[in-house]
């Protein structure tokens, strides 16, 4: 009796020894584990397709640097829909909550990070005028805590195509916010561009989102074709304007090949999830200690073409064959 009750205590205590011990050798592992994830803030400046491809891409150029989400590498992603104000306190967050690295999807987020920090190195993914946006000084030395990768939308190129598919346009509108840094400088060089050309261009800015439906329908009555720089909020409403050019029958030529893809005419552009590549793989040079100044701004400005067949159709457009050659085509 006195045995069994012994060899009870025994038992228990054992089993408490064991759990101590095997508690102790689980939970420092785990914190090293913790510790060993790298964090990288992430603001997306709103939803659209080509932003979306940009942080895909921005994943897949971390994972290709040896990052990979829920291993060793934490992501703290967060959208502000368009928001400035959204903007400023995502970047605060992001910047309280101790990233090692931030990227700035489009040129607002990128501003937003940049006023938020001026130590913690700040990645812009696809910030088309970094300069204009009083982001960087020099694109070849950058001398403060950002660098990153920049589209510049080939607008010598979106014109040529525009005159070989279209070539009855003579006047053009240029719709665009006039709140996006990014926007200004593209339409200032379609503007001057354009003129050379021999066309006449209407500028149509908006003050947001919800002007795009009845600025389109102003300005299809007095364009020919449409012009959209890479604009963030015309991109996140495209379809109203897709819908009133419709009716119209008007030719829209976009800055990108998602928005081709959603009812766009045809476009010159620039691949996103590459771009995108890019960033994430910048973002870990500087998580492997490599300084903003010795990576200059990677600026990404060959274009592909690509035309909606169907679109074209609708419009009553032959595309000839030399361009049938050089483009991508889809339905
Ligand atoms: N370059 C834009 C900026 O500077 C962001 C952007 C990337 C974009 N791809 C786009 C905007 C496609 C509209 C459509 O903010």
């Amino acid at each position: 009796m006195k045995n069994k009750r012994l060899a009870f205590i025994f038992g228990g205590l054992l089993a408490l020894v064991i759990l101590a011990v095997g508690s102790q050798l689980i939970r420092p592992s785990s914190e090293k584990h913790q510790t060993d994830k790298v964090k990288v803030g992430v603001l997306q400046f709103v939803t659209h397709e080509a932003l979306d491809d940009i942080y895909r891409g921005i994943k897949a150029g971390l994972k290709e640097s040896g990052y990979t989400e829920g291993s060793n590498l934490q992501i703290d992603f967060l959208n502000s829909e368009a928001d400035q104000s959204k903007v400023q306190t995502m970047s605060q967050t992001l910047v309280n909550n101790k990233n090692q690295v931030l990227i700035g999807i489009a040129t607002p987020a990128a501003q937003g990070l940049a006023s938020a920090t001026k130590d913690i190195p700040i990645v812009m993914g696809a910030v088309t005028d970094p300069v204009g946006a009083k982001l960087v000084r020099d694109l070849t030395a950058p001398d403060g805590n950002i660098t990153g990768v920049s589209d510049k939308t080939p607008i010598a190129d979106q014109l040529e195509l525009m005159a070989t598919l279209t070539p009855g346009v003579k006047t053009v509108g240029v719709l665009y916010s006039s709140s996006e840094d990014n926007s200004k400088s593209q339409v200032e060089e379609f503007k001057t561009l354009a003129q050379a050309k021999g066309y006449d261009v209407i500028e149509y800015a908006v003050a947001s989102s919800n002007d795009i439906t009845s600025m389109t329908h102003v300005m299809i009555e007095k364009v020919d074709a449409i012009f959209l720089p890479l604009d963030n909020t015309v991109a996140s409403a495209f379809t109203t304007v897709v819908q009133a050019a419709k009716e119209a029958k008007t030719p829209i030529y976009t800055s990108v090949d998602t928005m081709v893809a959603e009812g766009g005419l045809a476009s010159v552009f620039i691949n996103q999830y590459e771009l995108g590549v890019a960033t994430g793989k910048m973002a870990a040079k500087l998580l492997q200690g490599e300084q903003v100044a010795q990576l200059p701004v990677e600026v990404f400005d060959q274009g592909t073409p690509i035309i909606n067949e169907t679109v074209a159709t609708e419009l009553g457009i032959t595309i000839p064959e030399q361009l049938k050659k050089e483009a991508q085509l889809i339905k």
